[in-house]
């Protein structure tokens, strides 16, 4: 087993460290920056309903889930289509309304959730285009779409997700570049640009992976914390979710993740001295109603973590402690803003002697209802 996990203590650990690989290998042969090409042979038959519909819907449960929440943003704001964002577990049950047209993106890393394979079987049934965002190659949420792009990330042991994560990140948001070149819903430019900065993630990754020591020292710092609030605005909200199911799933402590505005409306109530709060807090057009959120809990005494860009001198002055990323396109941001929350909860789970690989009550993949 220890043969298995590479030299890793665990296999999450493992997997967070493989995701420069995991996500260079999902980017291979699809992305070339220098071309100004995108190419997914598994969309392709469908490509011209993808680029004419009207409406997206994401359906997920998990860390899938908030892949689909990224990608909302990255649709929207890309190709200009409307993009819903649904559980499984309830959009299967709630007769949705379908037009036809529709596009349902299933997102899945197992390609076995029972939910979102029921979720869209019924869909389908209704005329919707199902493409499916799966890892595991021949699953059968895989065989239920229509269409669709593997992640390539490899299997994924850890029951927690983590470079299945940043693979779905790095499909959908290709998918998104494809849609709005073909839409013309992108400038040329900018096009241009967010293909050279996805195919610098890798290296960026890769950066981001030496700074371990310093997260390992905060999870030292924080462990015995009762809750962590995680804040994020924009493209870096569905990252402060994730960052907070991370936590709950491996080290048992409360999180909640919040988008950072919205916690006026009830958890800023929770914040004193004792509370840590994550701000995802990286220079996009949301950065300085970031700042302004973190002042509010800086002057009610919260501990504040922020994950921020180089220089930010700012929130480094708001903040108790720092964690530096690499600059990125706001689009891209989330696949190197969500590696310090896989390795903060990584890093407190075994600080408090839990079985990281295997957590109480979870399950790898649910596949009855
Ligand atoms: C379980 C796993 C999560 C995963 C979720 C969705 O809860 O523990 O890590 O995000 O299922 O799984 P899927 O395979 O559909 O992505």
């Amino acid at each position: 087993a220890a043969i298995e996990k590479g030299g890793y203590d665990h296999f999450m650990l493992k997997e967070i460290f493989e995701q420069p690989q995991t996500i260079f290998d999902c980017l291979r042969g699809r992305l070339d920056a220098t071309a100004g090409t995108i190419t997914m042979s598994g969309i392709e038959k469908y490509a011209d309903e993808l680029v004419n519909t009207n409406r997206i819907v994401m359906v997920a449960c998990g860390t899938s889930w908030h892949a689909g929440l990224v990608a909302e943003y990255i649709f929207e704001e890309l190709c200009r289509i409307n993009v819903e964002v649904e559980y499984a577990s309830e959009f299967r049950y709630r007769n949705p309304v379908i037009n036809k047209g529709d596009v349902i993106i299933a997102i899945s890393q197992s390609g076995e959730t029972a939910d979102t394979l029921v979720a869209i079987e019924n869909a389908k049934n209704q005329g919707a285009i199902i493409f499916g965002v799966v890892n595991v190659v021949g699953s059968s949420i895989s065989r239920a779409s229509h269409a669709g792009a593997y992640t390539h990330a490899g299997p994924e042991i850890g029951v927690a997700s983590t470079k299945a994560f940043t693979a779905q990140l790095a499909v959908l948001t290709m998918m998104a570049l494809a849609v709005a070149k073909k839409k013309g819903t992108i400038t040329e430019q900018r096009y241009q640009t967010l293909l050279k900065e996805l195919e610098a993630v890798p290296e960026k990754v890769s950066k981001l992976l030496k700074s371990v020591d310093g997260i390992k020292a905060l999870a030292e710092k924080y462990k015995d914390a009762e809750d962590f609030l995680y804040l994020g605005r924009g493209f870096n909200f569905p990252v402060a979710l994730e960052g907070a199911l991370k936590l709950k799933e491996i080290s048992y402590i409360h999180a909640e993740g919040y988008p950072a505005a919205e916690m006026k409306h009830g958890p800023i109530a929770l914040v004193d001295e004792t509370l840590p709060v994550v701000f995802i807090a990286t220079r996009d057009s949301y950065h300085e109603k970031v700042i302004s959120n973190m002042q509010e809990i800086k002057a009610r005494k919260g501990m504040v973590i922020s994950v921020i860009n180089e220089g930010d001198e700012q929130s480094i002055s708001l903040s108790n402690d720092v964690i530096i990323v690499p600059e990125a396109d706001e689009v891209i941001a989330p696949m190197l803003s969500v590696i310090p929350m896989q390795l903060l909860a990584y890093y407190i789970g075994v600080a408090r002697g839990l079985d990281v690989d295997k957590p109480r009550n979870l399950a790898k993949s649910v596949t009855v209802e």
